[in-house]
Order: C-alpha cells, then structure tokens, then sequence
C-alpha cells in the first residue's frame, strides 16, 4: 500500500474573525476547526496515512500546544503521528507548504495538502479525492466546487479541452475571471517529490505579496504535467472560515448534513432540523426521536426507541440506553440505562450512572451520583457523591450534605438497595442508609442508619388547642376593636 502524508496549512493569522483564539481552534459543533480537519483527514485515510505536518505560525504555542494536548489525550482525531513545523513569518499558502519540507525529505507518494479552516470536509469526500488522483494519474489534483456567490474564493481557470490551467485569486481576478463560479476548496492531492520543484518556482508577484500554493497548478500546467479536478457535489461540505459569520455558516451545513444522515442512514426522527444541533460523532439508535431544541454535542451514543428533548443539551462522554426519554434537561459526562425517565428540568452534572428504570424527576441535581435499577429521584433534590441502590425511593426535597466548606471535602452518602427517604431530609455525609431503612420527613441524618431501621431526627409535634382563636382575640382587643 502506498504511503500517504498530510499537510494541514494553520499559521494563517484570521483577521477576519476579530479573534485573540487563532481561527483554527474556534469550535464547530463542539470541537475546534483543527480537530474536525485531523479527524476527517485520519478517517479518510487510515492506515495509508504515515504523518500528518501541522504548519503553525500565528499564536504557534497555543495551536501546537492543542496540538500537543490532543494527541495526548489519547483522542481518535489525532491517533497518527502529528509533527508540527513554525512558519514565521506567514508569507501564503504556499510559503506554508514550504515549512514541511524537511519533513518530508525523502517520501515518495501522495501528499494530500488542506487548509485548517475547513471543518464541514467529510471523509468521504477525501477518500473519492484520493482515489481519483490516483486513478488518473495526475500530478495535481484539485478539489473544486461550484458556488453561485463565489466571493472570496480562488477560480478555476480552465483551457480549452476543460484541464485546470490555472487558480487566479479573488484578489487578482479579472472581472472576467469573478464571474467563474467554480472555485477553488483549498484541497488538494500532489505527487511528491514531483510537485515539490513546482514549491521552488513560486513567487509573491501577486496583490497579496504572497507565495500562492495555487500557482502550483499553472507550474504544472506549464510543465505539461497533467492537472486533475475533483467537482465537488455539495459546496458547503467546503466552506473556509474567514470570519465569525461563516463559522456559524459551517456549524449550520455540519448539522444539515449530519441531521439529514441520521434521519436517512440510522432511522432517527429529527422534528425540527434547524433546531438540532448533533455533532457527526453522535450515534442515535433507530426510531429514537429528537424533539426541538436539542444540542448533543460529544462522544455521545443514544440508544433506540428514545426521545430525546425538547430542549435538552447533551454535552461530554455519555451513553443513553433504549427507550430511555429525557425532556427538557442538561446531561454531561453520564452514563443512563434503558427505559429511564429525566426530566424535565432534571440536571445532570458530571460523572452520574443512572440505572435501568431509573427516574431523575423535576429540579433534580446529579453530582457524581450513581443511582441503581428503579430508583426513583423524583422532585427538587440534590443528589451529590451519593450511590443509591435499587429501588431507592428519594423524597421530594432531599439533599446530600456532601461538602465541608471548611475542609473543602466532599464526602460520600450511600443509600441501600430499597431505602426511602421522606421529604426534606438532609443526609449529612459521609453517612449510609442500610437497605430497606426508612428516613422520616424533615430529618437531618448525621449517624449511619441501620439496615430496616427508621430514623426520626427532628422534635416531636404538639398540638396547643385553641391557640388560634386566643391569638384573634388578642390582635382585636389590641387594636381597640371589641371583640
Ligand atoms: C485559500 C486559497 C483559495 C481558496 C480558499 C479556500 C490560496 C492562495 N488561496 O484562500 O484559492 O479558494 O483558500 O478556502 O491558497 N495559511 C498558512 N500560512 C499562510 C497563509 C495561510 O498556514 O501564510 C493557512 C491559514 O491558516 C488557513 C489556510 O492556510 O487555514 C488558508 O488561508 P486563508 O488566508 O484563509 O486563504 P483564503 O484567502 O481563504
Ligand atoms: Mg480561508
């Protein structure tokens, strides 16, 4: 299998978007630009794939250290070899291809070149690219596409029998040339180390005053190599961000195109797309419906048969088992089993595993909460650091007293298999409630409770018996009204 290298040109400084955060790591639907780039690039390659080169330059300590960060997360995204090199300072596009250089001294095979600011560019699309670069056998292959306001970007100069000759700049087009709606993606296939002489020709004799990568192609032309093109169906899987209004651009085509697969590939109801906003990395289950309003944004897998939203925010690493429904509710980094019910308005912090049956009612906070088959959370309680058993029953108002102010400790509360809790309870942690016992309403617990005991921790009530009516009596004779 031949071998394959990357380049992804970041040192760009993005001016457009007004930004102290380099363009690159701006997020699209969850995760920066750069990441969705590396992701598609490893995806699309695979095992083909022998290093990726980064070029970095402007804020170059903060992007090679999310660089960095990500590959020593362990994330799939950046699961290849990532070498990073310095352009400094940033002279175009092609300058930047320049920097990898020494990197790739000695490689022999296709180098796939891409800018780092376009996110939507699925896998696919560079799988197709590659394998039409090599069943041609150009030197050069573009990734173009047709947009009806092609502003912004490069044009596709064509000869007369249709081969690219040329990409001419926005910037240095004729009017002629703007009116060429078939633009240039910033994406590429080149031979190497064939291409790497065309590197050497370029020349900043340009209105920019910068070395274009895309004179490459007139190079090549006029070397009689042959050009190649891959049209691109959908321009917006292409989309480069310049400025803050195509980054929401971006995010929106990322969610069309994924809410449009998860409705058409995995069987999943989407109520109101533009609404919805689901990350490509989601996977949803057959016949779950998403109702409007809902954000997933993770490494996230829903079950089938589960309705997810209105308006609910799914967001860090979570699973939700089949047929489990949340409504209207904040889930983060938890584990939910099937045919649970959360919500609405149930909120769900970091770190919880909710059980199988399990329910997570109104103005209920998880912390860090485990909660076992059938417990049942259902009203206004904060359950924090706290394992609950099965069939636990926690009543309306219940709250774990897990953190010391003083000490800065939090502290653990367990709740046996089968254990209810009355109204209002605190559970002072760290304390444990033996299975079966039962906690009267309004008590504090601060003593472990034993297994089927009761415990009442509040005074006792008495009743004083016509106290109303003396107390009327006295508010009148005070006022001066006779009674
Ligand atoms: C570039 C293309 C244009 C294409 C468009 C697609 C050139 C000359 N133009 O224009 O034909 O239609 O992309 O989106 O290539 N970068 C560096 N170093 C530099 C300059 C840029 O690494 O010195 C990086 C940027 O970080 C960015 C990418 O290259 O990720 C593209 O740069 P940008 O300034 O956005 O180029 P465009 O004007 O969009
Ligand atoms: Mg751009």
């Amino acid at each position: 299998m031949s071998d394959v290298r990357a380049i992804v040109l970041a040192a760009g400084q993005g001016k457009r978007m007004k930004s102290t955060t380099p363009k690159v790591l701006h997020q699209v639907l969850g995760k920066p630009i750069l990441q969705r780039v590396l992701g598609a690039i490893l995806q699309a390659f695979g095992g083909e794939l022998s290093r990726v080169h980064v070029i970095v330059g402007h804020s170059a300590d903060v992007v090679r250290g999310f660089v960095e960060q990500l590959t020593a997360s362990g994330s799939r995204d950046a699961a290849m070899p990532i070498e990073t090199h310095l352009q400094e300072p940033q002279l175009g596009t092609g300058h930047a291809v320049m920097q990898a250089q020494s990197g790739l001294a000695g490689f022999k095979g296709t180098v796939f070149v891409t800018v780092g600011d376009a996110p939507v560019i699925q896998a696919r699309t560079l799988s197709a690219l590659l394998d039409h670069h090599r069943a041609s056998g150009a030197a050069i292959t573009a990734l173009t596409a047709n947009i009806a306001n092609p502003h912004g970007y490069g044009r596709m100069v064509r000869d007369a029998h249709g081969a690219i000759k040329g990409i001419v700049e926005e910037k240095d087009a004729t009017d002629e040339e703007r009116k060429i709606t078939e633009v240039n993606t910033g994406i590429y296939c080149l031979e190497w180390p064939a291409m790497e002489a065309g590197l050497a020709s370029l020349s900043c004799d340009n209105k920019q005053k910068e070395y274009y990568l895309t004179d490459l192609i007139s190079w090549a032309y006029g070397q009689k190599m042959q050009t190649e093109s891959l049209v691109l169906d959908d321009y917006r899987e292409v989309v480069g961000i310049n400025s803050r209004i195509e980054l929401a651009e971006a995010a929106r085509h990322l969610r069309d195109i994924t809410n449009a697969r998860l409705s058409l590939e995995s069987g999943v109801t989407i109520f109101d797309p533009q609404s919805t906003f689901i990350a490509p990395e989601v996977t949803i289950g057959e016949e779950t419906v998403i109702m409007p309003g809902c954000t997933l944004q993770g490494d996230i897998t829903i079950g089938r048969d589960c309705v997810i939203g209105p308006n609910t925010i799914i967001k860090g690493k979570c699973s939700v088992g089949d047929g489990t429904s949340i409504i209207s509710s904040f889930v983060n980094d938890s584990i939910i089993g099937q045919k649970a019910k959360i919500g609405p308005f149930a909120h769900l912090r970091e770190g919880n595993t909710v059980g199988d049956s399990a329910k997570v009612g109104n103005f209920v906070e998880l912390k860090k909460a485990v909660l076992g088959t059938k417990a049942s959370c259902g009203h206004l309680s904060y359950i924090g650091d706290a394992t609950l058993g099965d069939h636990v029953n926690i009543g309306a108002g219940t709250i774990t007293a897990n953190y010391d102010h003083l000490t800065k400790q939090k502290s653990r509360t367990i709740i046996e298999d089968g254990a209810s809790t009355g109204s209002n309870s605190v559970l002072v942690a760290p304390v444990t409630v033996g299975a079966e016992a039962v906690v009267a309403a309004g008590t504090s617990v601060t003593d472990d409770v034993p297994k089927g005991a009761l415990a009442v921790g509040r005074t006792r009530q008495k009743n004083l018996e016509g106290w109303s009516d003396k107390r009327r009596k006295a508010h009148l004779s005070s006022s001066g009204i006779p009674s």
